[in-house]
């Protein structure tokens, strides 16, 4: 393992290590949000108005945060999430980071703008637990393909992601001229040049593509998103997938008591109160907020994941303790992985682990499942504005 990545002490450290590892418009397009960014603020200060109760000599012996999601095991409630683009972060993208999901023991997402295939992601961990994240298509039929190749390839969840009637508004990528692939410009130039390993890796790679949809890789991908993408898609739609997935079926971007109340009605079996990591519509709810409504309205119908701001292994529990039976964690795997491939992506799983295992040690009880919220809750007293100067 590269030393410097070792020596990082929590996901932060990571984040600041591939900000240096790589150049500033791909870092940027990972840790950048939607017009002015106050949903993504506002997600990781929601985990700071956190406080724990903890249970006092409680003389109890702690086992591990381990858990089951939709009755596999996991080492801990933790997934992580579907990203797309993942090899202009590193070389080997998605692979690097199943095989480190594998070798953690939690479920890795992988989107439907993945940058390998998923048979290439079954080939590199078949004994993973791989889950496969939708963007409906308007070519339903090609939608239908890539849920039989993920049922065929041994996926165990199917997510649809319901956010994306347009992409949001990014600023930085559009200041910093991101495209996809990257363009040589005077700008990207010089940015390319001062990260020469990462440049390297680009141009010895195979050109990065849609690898689920063979796209060819001379086209804008961005622009072949927006043209591919239905829009149209509606909770008409489910139903469809019902049938054609028997498997756990999970509906992520749910931001209202509504529409989860609507996702519980057609037969779901979980929904991720997700904002997409504040990517798409800006000043939008904030997942953990939204729990304990969402709980009283649906929790004895659907699992209730959770999203966006999970940023250490209290932030797991604390999550847990609200009542969501899993986090799904975005950016921290893609910093791992800038900072240091699959090394880096194991890192900042074994950190999240140990954090969340001592967390339950220090609030006194044996297991994640038993954290609940006569031990969690979240300060009102305390305003999202402080957390986030702090
Ligand atoms: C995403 N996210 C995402 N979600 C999805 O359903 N399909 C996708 O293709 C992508 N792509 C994507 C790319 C990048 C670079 C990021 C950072 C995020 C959203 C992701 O699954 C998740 O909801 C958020 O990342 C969670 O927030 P945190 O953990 O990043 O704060």
């Amino acid at each position: 393992m590269r030393k410097s990545i070792a020596r990082a002490q929590t996901l932060d450290d990571v984040r600041d290590l591939a900000r240096r590892r790589v150049p500033r418009p791909i870092f940027d397009f990972v840790d950048g949000a939607a017009e002015d960014e106050v949903t993504a603020a506002r997600s990781r200060a929601a985990f700071r108005q956190v406080e724990f109760m903890p249970r006092a000599l409680t003389g109890v012996e702690p086992k591990s945060p381990a858990t089951t999601i939709f009755g596999r095991p996991a080492t801990m409630p933790v997934v992580l999430a579907p990203t797309g683009f993942t090899r202009l972060s590193h070389r080997l993208g998605e692979i690097a980071a199943v095989r480190a999901a594998a070798e953690a023991g939690v479920p890795f997402c992988l989107s439907t703008f993945g940058t390998v295939s998923l048979e290439e992601l079954a080939d590199a961990a078949p004994d993973a637990d791989r889950w496969f994240q939708v963007y409906v298509m308007r070519d339903r039929k090609l939608t239908a393909s890539l849920v039989d190749r993920a049922r065929a390839t041994g996926c165990s969840a199917l997510v649809l992601t319901v956010d994306l009637m347009a992409s949001g508004k990014r600023v930085r990528d559009l200041r910093n001229g991101f495209s996809i692939p990257p363009r040589l410009t005077a700008r990207s130039l010089v940015q390319f040049a001062s990260h020469p390993r990462w440049s390297l890796d680009l141009l010895t790679s195979p050109p990065l593509d849609l690898a689920n949809m063979r796209t060819g890789t001379d086209t804008d991908l961005w622009q072949l998103l927006r043209e591919l993408a239905d829009v149209s898609f509606s909770f008409d739609d489910v139903p469809t997938f019902r049938r054609q997935w028997d498997g756990p079926l999970v509906l992520k971007g749910i931001m209202t008591v509504a529409d989860a109340q609507r996702a519980a009605d057609l037969g779901v079996d979980a929904i991720v109160l997700s904002n997409h990591g504040g990517r798409q519509l800006d000043r939008v709810p904030v997942g953990l907020e939204l729990l304990e409504r969402v709980l009283d309205a649906v929790g004895d119908r659907v699992e209730v994941h959770v999203d966006g701001g999970v940023r250490s292994g209290a932030d797991v529990v604390a999550a847990a303790g609200l009542g969501a039976r899993a986090c799904f964690v975005g950016r921290p795997w893609v910093f791992g992985l800038q900072a240091g491939g699959q090394d880096g992506g194991r890192h900042v799983l074994d950190l999240l682990h140990s954090e969340t295992d001592r967390t339950l040690r220090l609030l006194g009880v044996t297991g994640i499942d038993e954290v609940d919220r006569s031990m969690v809750r979240l300060r009102t007293d305390v305003r999202s504005d402080d957390v986030v100067s702090a």
